[in-house]
């Protein structure tokens, strides 16, 4: 039986290929920080902590040593790193537990492996962000790097350390460009997550309005559940590389909002421009939506958009799911955690 290592475990991504690990026969070894409130709903929804061949045990990734007693322990054939400090309004805020975290933490693992077992496959989790304020349209595992966040640059750092790796140790150690991609397993501070969540509660009465930040960027959103059979199939490549996992479409916040409110059969209308634009609902006349500075970013990235040619035609990957399917689930899922209270840590 192969044995996955999965870090980042209790977020959306971790939680969605140990699902996917689990059903292709691996025993998988998921890791978490330890948190003083528990941040296991995303297991619990999967009902992952159910299954006998998922084994959940505490590691950080700051701490080089729970790393490599966990290498030491379990032996993984595969490491799949999905752990990080990954909001990038945050990454303004806290810059230097950012790098530590999701820049030199990469650096605990890849030392780790290259000490203690240096056939593991190891996966990392790059980003789009690296290509901020893009350089080309669209962008490509060749295009040049341009992060706009001190997130951004961590991730660089980390990109740049796994092809370091790879070349210097000739170890497999892979990283995936991936596009932001979204799900009813989204955290509730990204935007995407954020509109689903609001607009339900709209629906049922619990609030009466929200406020959003800038509208015009653009982003080519996927469904989570596509990306994380491409970072599987990374890793089942014959050659260690590089990678960039996307739709192809772009779309700007303000696309998105109006596709949930479609998704959720409320009609629109909008009003203003810029900061004092607003949404008003068409029924009652009733504002629903405002623009609130607080969500801008000190350096915003404007457009993101990738071609997702290379993962096409070496891993015959390619996303299935269009952004009205994506809101459409979004929404329903929205609808489903508060009509059936299967978790009650989101609410
Ligand atoms: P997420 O939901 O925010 O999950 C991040 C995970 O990292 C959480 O399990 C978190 O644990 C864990 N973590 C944070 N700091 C840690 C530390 N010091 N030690 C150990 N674990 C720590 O992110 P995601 O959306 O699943 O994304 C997965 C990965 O892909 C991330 O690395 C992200 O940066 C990257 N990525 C995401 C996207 C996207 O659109 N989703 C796109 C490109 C790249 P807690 O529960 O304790 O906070
Ligand atoms: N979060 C948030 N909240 N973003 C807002 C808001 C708001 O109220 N209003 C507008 N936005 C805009 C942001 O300024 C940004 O341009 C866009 O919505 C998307 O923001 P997020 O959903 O926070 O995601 P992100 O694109 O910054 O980062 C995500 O995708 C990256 C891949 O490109 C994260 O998942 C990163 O970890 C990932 O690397």
């Amino acid at each position: 039986m192969k044995i996955a290592l999965v870090t980042g475990v209790t977020g959306q991504d971790g939680a969605y290929i140990s699902e996917l690990l689990l059903s292709k026969g691996y025993k998988v070894v998921g890791t978490a920080r330890r948190t003083s409130t528990s941040s296991y709903w995303r297991l619990k929804y999967l009902d992952l902590l159910e299954d006998k061949n998922f084994i959940l045990e505490e590691m950080d990734l700051t701490d080089l040593s729970s790393i490599s007693s966990l290498l030491k322990k379990y032996k993984p054939d595969e490491f799949y790193n999905l752990a990080a400090q990954s909001f990038v309004a945050s990454s303004f805020i806290s810059p230097l537990s950012t790098s530590q975290i999701t820049g030199m933490g990469v650096n605990n693992i890849l030392e780790s492996i290259r000490i203690t077992k240096p056939d593991t496959k190891f996966y990392q989790a790059s980003t789009s962000e690296m290509f901020g304020k893009a350089q080309e349209i669209p962008q490509r595992e060749t295009t040049p790097f341009y992060p706009r966040s001190p997130y951004g640059v961590s991730k660089l750092y980390a990109h740049w350390l796994t092809v370091n790796y790879r070349e210097s140790y000739d170890m497999f150690a892979s990283s995936g460009i991936l596009f932001n991609h979204e799900s009813p397993l989204r955290g509730l501070e990204f935007v995407t997550r954020k509109i689903t969540s609001s607009i339900v509660k709209l629906k049922k009465n619990l609030i009466s309005d929200f406020q959003l930040g800038n509208l015009e960027a653009k982003r080519d959103w996927g469904y989570a559940k596509d990306f994380v059979e491409g970072i599987y199939k990374i890793l089942q490549n014959d050659e260690p590389d590089t990678f960039v996992l996307a739709t192809g479409k772009t779309f700007s916040v303000r696309d998105f909002l109006n596709l949930c409110f479609d998704a959720a059969e409320l009609e629109v209308i909008w009003e203003g421009k810029g900061i004092n634009e607003k949404v008003f609902l068409k029924s009652s006349g009733k504002e629903v939506v405002s623009i609130n500075k607080k969500y801008f970013r000190p350096a915003e990235v404007d457009l993101l958009i990738g071609d997702p040619s290379k993962a096409k035609s070496k891993l015959n990957w390619e996303a299935s799911c269009s952004l009205e399917e994506l809101c459409q689930i979004m929404i329903e899922a929205e609808f489903d955690f508060y009509e059936n209270k299967k978790n009650i840590f989101i609410l």
